[in-house]
């Protein structure tokens, strides 16, 4: 093989695997995001483990919209029909009926009046995604997978509200304008132990 011959070969190879990085680099963006502290540990299990998929409005299908990332039920979003004998949701996931009632999708920002902000402190949101139960002693009801979520490590928990923490606060009461047919009564303050 003569050296130019040789030399147009070497650059070839060189050029697909430019290609190749190129392509993995596009592929796995997650790879190029190291979560290095617990505030990005908990973007990133709020990313993988559906907090969107309920808690944040959809500019379509279920695509998040980032704009009102975790608002919980958007004012426009409409109650599905009542079921006591199947499950129905709103289009964007964020509104449910079921047999248990209606349960709607809450503001996780930290805004101070509509959002979890000022009432969860980290011991207490641990608590509620481990037992099922709302500070206030009432059941949070299905869909929040409480069942699973309660596996998460202490360490997971608290990443995922020290990331809460720091989202843009979203002012968005989420059963604002709503009729509720079945309503929830808020049980009395859970005994202090
Ligand atoms: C399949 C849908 C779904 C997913 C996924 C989901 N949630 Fe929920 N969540 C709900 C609904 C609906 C409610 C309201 C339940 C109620 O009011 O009883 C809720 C309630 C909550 C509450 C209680 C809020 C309050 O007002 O006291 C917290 C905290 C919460 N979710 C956190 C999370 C976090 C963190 C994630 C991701 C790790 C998550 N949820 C994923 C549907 C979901």
């Amino acid at each position: 093989m003569d050296r130019q011959l040789r030399a147009h070969r070497y650059m070839n190879y060189v050029s697909a695997a430019a290609v190749v990085a190129a392509m993995l680099a596009v592929s796995s963006p997650a790879s190029a995001q190291q979560a290095n502290t617990p505030v990005e540990r908990g973007r990133y299990l709020v990313r993988i483990t559906g907090c969107h998929d309920c808690h944040s409005p959809k500019v379509q299908g279920m695509t998040p919209n980032l704009d009102l990332a975790l608002s919980g039920r958007p004012a426009s979003t409409q109650l599905p029909t009542e079921t006591k004998t199947e499950v129905h949701a709103s289009p964007d996931l964020t509104a449910w009926t079921g047999p248990w009632g209606y349960s709607i999708a809450a503001n996780l920002t930290p805004d101070a009046a509509t959002g979890i902000g000022t009432r969860y402190t980290e011991a207490s949101f641990i608590t509620t995604m481990r037992t099922g139960k709302k500070p206030n002693g009432t059941p949070v009801m299905p869909p929040m997978p409480s069942d699973v979520y309660q596996n998460m490590t202490d360490d997971d928990l608290k990443a995922i509200f020290a990331y809460l923490k720091t989202i843009k606060p979203i002012k968005n009461a989420v059963l604002a304008g709503l009729k509720l047919p079945v309503v929830a009564k808020p049980a009395a303050e859970a005994p202090k132990k």
